[in-house]
């Protein structure tokens, strides 16, 4: 593989995609009205798709976070499918039914301490052999934030600087132990090599850590780190810290520059421009002919977008109920209650301007001649993230992906659980193998080999006379 000159900065596209699947657990857009439709909490479920994508050589299974369920209009949003298990717990579960795939949690740095959720992580590295990854996330609003004893603490603006201070605090905390720590021999004199167990001491704006770590490092030395996150900030961070990216671009000219500005940032920070892996989020509804695709997704958008999820999806921007509106009607004439919008909490709406989108909106579904219904689906089509068509055209436009390296792989979220991945599994993999741009077995046993991603440098460190690691405070916080 030659450099891409479009991405620049000596990027060399590895020429290789990796899927993971990106189980939400709380969302709005897996089908539960179908008759195939599963439990989004039963352990059988998670079984299935874990062994599925398995089976299709994932690299990995994620597993979202959300701390509060979303709100609707002041209650909790009944049309949202929801219910996940905590993930390290259902991970370290699903350890024990699968051998070779990554296995993801995403966890929070706002609401959780390093020296807790280092172990935590470790302990799933430790008995998965291996496979262990943290997505790492830094959601930090005070509704949020309300469902803990430090209800809003964070500012805003500090949420990266706090998270950087935890990540260092917690990849020093599994560089504490030497590779040889622990004897393994019948005759050693003790069970743990002397001093090569050392304590980690830090004392800067966000914590202060005595501790001495419980676990040894884990067969890819410690868990790998995702990031999602799109701000500027979050790039950052992820340009210095991350392993891999779960991204938010997953069109093609949105993924090259997507692409282009981690390529940049990282190696503004002083890392290889190969070194931070890039995998979006994305949903895929494919059939053996573009066409049936086409009918498939139809129906795949008519369950996510039912009579009652149309309404509620205006009531979000209305901010009043609006149960008594026809779906298959015109959008309301009424106006929002609310100059700015009354956001379904938890979501992404935040302060649109409710009464000008609501004119914008009217006027466009007239101009369109579309109902509530038809309006809706438009607008929560996510046609950036969804790769619609025949097995072998899709499976041509993502060989474009790994040719030019816009992406390292993909992230997929199934629409339906626990099926909603087996043609991908039975279909698209194998299309992805014939052009060569798809593994045809594991790279290794752990989820580092998989990926392609080194063994990581200990982190900078002092280590004082004692044996101690004395950290050193991160630049970023030396200049607060
Ligand atoms: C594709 C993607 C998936 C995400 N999934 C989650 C999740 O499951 N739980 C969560 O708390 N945050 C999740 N986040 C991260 C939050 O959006 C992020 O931590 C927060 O928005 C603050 O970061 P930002 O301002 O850099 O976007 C996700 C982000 C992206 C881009």
């Amino acid at each position: 593989m030659s450099e891409n000159s479009e991405i620049g900065n000596g990027f060399i596209p590895s020429g290789q995609l990796q899927f993971g699947v990106f189980f939400q657990g709380v969302n709005s857009g897996t089908i539960w009205k179908s008759q195939d439709s599963g439990s989004q909490t039963d352990f059988e479920t998670f079984r299935t798709l874990a062994q599925t994508a398995e089976r299709g050589l994932f690299a990995a299974f994620f597993l979202g976070e959300g701390l509060r369920l979303r709100e609707h209009l002041g209650r909790p949003h009944t049309l949202d499918v929801a219910g996940r298990p905590d993930a390290q717990t259902m991970l370290a579960a699903l350890a024990a039914v699968t051998t070779k795939i990554g296995l993801v949690a995403t966890q929070n740095t706002t609401y959780n301490d390093p020296a807790h959720l280092a172990h935590r992580l470790s302990s799933l590295d430790l008995l998965s052999a291996g496979r262990a990854a943290w997505n790492v996330v830094t959601t930090d609003n005070a509704w949020t934030g309300a469902n803990f004893r430090r209800g809003g603490y964070l500012d805003h603006e500090d949420r990266y600087t706090h998270a950087e201070a935890f990540v260092e605090t917690a990849k020093r905390i599994w560089d504490s132990w030497d590779d040889d720590a622990i004897a393994d021999s019948e005759t050693a004199a003790a069970w743990q090599t002397p001093g090569s167990v050392r304590r980690v001491l830090h004392d800067g704006q966000h914590y202060r850590v005595d501790y001495t770590p419980r676990l040894p490092r884990s067969s890819q030395y410690r868990p790998v780190l995702f990031q999602a996150g799109d701000s500027p900030e979050g790039r950052d961070f992820a340009a210095r810290q991350a392993d891999v990216i779960f991204s938010a671009h997953p069109a093609y000219d949105d993924a090259l520059t997507f692409r282009r500005d981690i390529v940049a940032r990282a190696v503004k920070a002083g890392r290889g421009a190969n070194d931070v892996q890039i995998m979006p989020a994305s949903e895929f509804i494919l059939a053996a002919t573009a066409g049936e695709a086409q009918e498939k997704k139809a129906w795949v958008r008519s369950l996510q977008i039912g009579p009652q999820q149309a309404l509620a999806y205006l009531e979000q921007f209305w901010g009043r109920e609006l149960s008594s509106y026809d779906p298959d009607g015109p959008l309301p004439e009424i106006d929002p209650v609310v100059a700015e919008t009354s956001e379904t909490r938890g979501s992404g709406f935040h302060g649109a301007k409710a009464r000008q989108l609501a004119d914008q909106w009217r006027a466009e579904a007239k101009d369109k001649g579309l109902s509530i219904r038809q309006f809706v689906t438009g607008k929560t089509n996510r046609v950036d993230a969804t790769f619609t068509g025949s097995y072998t055209d899709v499976a041509d436009t993502l060989a474009r992906y790994a040719r030019t390296g816009a992406v390292d792989g993909f992230n997929i979220s199934p629409w339906l659980v626990p099926t909603g991945l087996d043609d991908i599994v039975n279909h698209l993999v194998p299309a992805l193998q014939e052009r060569g741009v798809y593994p045809t077995e594991y790279a290794g046993t752990t989820l580092r080999e998989h990926l392609g991603l080194p063994v990581p440098q200990r982190s900078p460190e002092t280590i004082a006379d004692d044996g101690e690691i004395r950290l050193e405070l991160a630049v970023h916080q030396q200049q607060l």
